[in-house]
């Protein structure tokens, strides 16, 4: 299986590390729209016209599938993406609300959704946990975590200060939906703001679960050929997936 990996900036490579530790395929290709990123600040109309784009790159391989991990793209986009390609489209927003189901047996759990302006304005978590028959949702655009983690700050002052600008009215949530590529790198500093039994929702392991249910994985990829790919800098973008991921 050879997959395309979409996000508006590096933030998505936490999604290829969940995908290469379960050892699921023999090619990935990453784009990160670097010289455009943040896409969570921008409208819909931009945020469409910028996957189709993407889709439009990934046309130069012969994918198997593409998934796009940005959050902000999957809360948007999805529906266009799927026109435009012509290979199947998956994306984390799904597959967060789908692993959230399954890991929360208890419908009257709260549960906070965090991510980027566009992603909770469009309201996609809420609407899927809703029909999943959840109710009890707490929604917080959390858009400062992700210049802090392109900064590589992932503990510390400046980062508890954001926790609690952030956080300071929430009511302690049973689990947490890290709705934005970027935010599982500060997962450890949102665990510790909260209590250590809050379930975290990571997209990536969300991705694999999904993956895992709707196609046959029974080939297990000990390599799996990565190649990088970005709109400004692919250099900065390869050197931070190669630390990252420790490829
Ligand atoms: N990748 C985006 C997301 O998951 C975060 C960064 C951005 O705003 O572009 O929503």
């Amino acid at each position: 299986m050879k997959v395309g990996v979409f996000d508006s900036g590096i933030g998505g490579l936490t999604v290829v590390k969940s995908l290469l530790e379960h050892k699921l395929f023999e090619e990935i290709i990453y784009f990160g729209d670097t010289a455009r990123v943040p896409y969570g600040i921008k409208d819909k109309t931009t945020i469409i016209r910028y996957a189709i784009e993407a889709v439009e790159f990934f046309k130069n391989f012969e994918l198997d599938l593409i998934i796009v991990a940005c959050n902000t793209v999957s809360a948007h986009a999805l529906t266009e993406m799927r026109e435009a390609s012509t290979c199947p489209v998956i994306g984390v927003v799904e597959a967060g609300i789908l692993a959230t189901a399954n890991a929360l047996k208890d419908k009257t759990l709260n549960i906070l959704i965090l991510g980027t302006k566009a992603t909770i304005s469009s309201k996609a978590y809420e609407i899927g946990l809703n029909e999943e028959g959840f109710h009890n949702l707490q929604a917080k655009a959390t858009g400062l975590f992700v210049p802090l983690v392109e900064e590589e700050i992932y503990n510390g002052e400046i980062l508890e200060a954001t926790l609690k600008h952030y956080f300071k009215e929430i009511k302690n949530p049973n689990a947490i939906i890290l709705g934005c590529t970027h935010f599982p790198l500060i997962s450890d500093a949102i665990q510790n703001y909260f209590s250590s039994d809050t379930i975290l929702i990571h997209s990536g392991d969300a991705i694999v679960e999904h993956l895992q249910k709707s196609f046959d994985f029974s080939i297990k990829y000990n390599k799996t050929k990565l190649e990088f790919f970005a709109s400004e800098n692919p250099e900065a973008l390869k050197a931070v997936g190669k630390k990252w991921l420790q490829v």
